[in-house]
């Protein structure tokens, strides 16, 4: 096979909450997901389904500022982290009623779900019933939107706060008669495990986790003026995209390990890979956004044909074979072995940069010692197998920590 070509699709179903997802593949609550006309084209394209960018109560005020979005570039790579100061939805529940009932029909097979926001008990429980009657396959509760709340408390997550989760999803479950809830939270929390804990005492069906997180993207060192500017003036964004990945594997393994709710991974997935990441520490389905908003829709495309590919290579019968892979090697520090680790170069492999060199003599243990030909030697008696040097040649296989045998 050659780079471009795509390895055919196999069957990616996945029953999940009660619901056939076509893959494992969603789209996040955001901008691609707040206009029927890009959605449409989602699915048309392959996309399993798809959660509507959260929706309010008409009347509701939802005052957006311009421009919303800033980059934090890393090592060349742009949008290696995305921020935004983007609110919900401007489209109320009329227009989301509206896009549900039209995408059900257009197509049925898709899992169509919508995001809501409210203030007050009434409105939660209003919006659950009219999606309910618009026909939608389940609801996310936003919780976490990183500019905060409706109502009191402006600029606070609602599910920074264990009783009123609790109390809010106690709520949304109330009047949701026949779709499932899930509560969507934010790792902005001292113990995600409580947090998890409270949803799963409200009766809600699963978790979403975990959303955005709070950041300060970066400021102009000659204006001082922080991103993203809107004239003279900035404020704390929602940052996304791969550099949050790690926090959001560490959040759902963290829930998956305490707490039995399932849970839809979102947070810094970009590839096929990224799923698998997720689903083996306990993420059911994975969701995606910032991905989307950088390469578009057609990325479904290589998610789809990546993980085919994988799991035959896997000799896995379904993604199921993936769920919580991960979790029985996760452990304390204190229970982890303790071994004598060496680091050791593969001279043919070598370029002669001195990275490690550099790295160790500078951040490590001073173990890794110049020779009069350039490559490297590590000192057997200095080098204590922290990993830097690994990590810091740009080879690949060129230097290894290998396991000393017991004396
Ligand atoms: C511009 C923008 C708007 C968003 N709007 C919403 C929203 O209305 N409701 C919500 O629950 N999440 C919203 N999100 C968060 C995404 O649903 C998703 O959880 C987050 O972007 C992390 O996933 P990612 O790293 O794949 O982008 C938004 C994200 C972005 C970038």
């Amino acid at each position: 096979m050659t780079d471009i070509d795509i390895y055919p699709t196999r069957d990616l179903s996945y029953d999940f909450l009660g619901l056939r997802f076509e893959s494992p593949f969603i789209l996040a609550a955001a901008p691609s997901t707040d206009n029927l006309e890009m959605v449409r084209r989602a699915f048309q394209m392959g996309w399993a389904g798809a959660i509507l960018k959260t929706t309010s109560i008409e009347g509701t005020r939802v005052d957006l500022a311009y421009p919303m979005m800033s980059t934090f570039n890393h090592d060349g790579k742009k949008l290696f982290g995305m921020g935004n100061i983007d609110l919900i939805s401007e489209h109320h529940i009329d227009n989301v009623e509206y896009n549900v009932r039209m995408l059900k029909k257009e197509f049925p097979e898709k899992i169509v779900a919508a995001s809501i926001m409210a203030g007050r008990k009434e409105d939660w429980q209003r919006l659950v019933e009219r999606l309910e009657a618009a026909g939608v396959d389940f609801i996310e509760c936003s919780f976490s939107c990183p500019q905060g709340n409706i109502g009191e408390d402006p600029g606070k997550m609602l599910a920074q706060s264990i009783p009123a989760t609790e109390l809010t999803a106690r709520w949304v479950k109330e009047a949701a008669k026949r779709v499932p809830v899930s509560i969507k939270i934010t790792p902005h929390v001292t113990d995600i495990v409580e947090v998890a804990k409270a949803v799963k005492r409200s009766g809600a069906d699963a978790l979403t986790a975990s959303n955005s997180l709070q950041a300060l993207m970066g400021i102009d060192i000659r204006t001082f003026v922080p991103y993203p500017q809107l004239n003279g003036r900035s404020t704390y964004s929602g940052m996304t995209g791969p550099a949050i990945k790690p926090i959001t594997l560490k959040t759902i393994s963290e829930i998956a390990r305490n707490v039995d709710i399932p849970i839809l991974g979102t947070g810094g997935a970009s590839t096929w890979s990224d799923a698998v990441e997720f689903m083996a520490v306990g993420a059911g389905v994975v969701q995606f956004c910032t991905a989307v908003m950088h390469h578009g829709f057609r990325i479904i495309d290589d998610l789809k044909s990546g993980m085919s590919q994988y799991l035959d290579e896997m000799q896995f019968g379904s993604m199921k074979d993936i769920w919580r892979k991960a979790l029985p090697h996760l452990v304390t520090h204190d229970e982890l072995p303790r071994r004598t680790v060496r680091s050791h170069i593969n001279d043919p492999l070598c370029i002669e940069c001195e990275a490690c060199y550099v790295a160790c003599r500078d951040g490590g243990h001073m173990a890794i010692d110049r020779r009069p030909t350039r490559i490297p030697v590590v000192s057997e008696d200095r080098c204590v197998g922290c990993g830097l040097c690994e990590y810091v040649c740009p080879v690949e296989g060129c230097i290894e920590m290998r396991v000393q045998p017991m004396n």
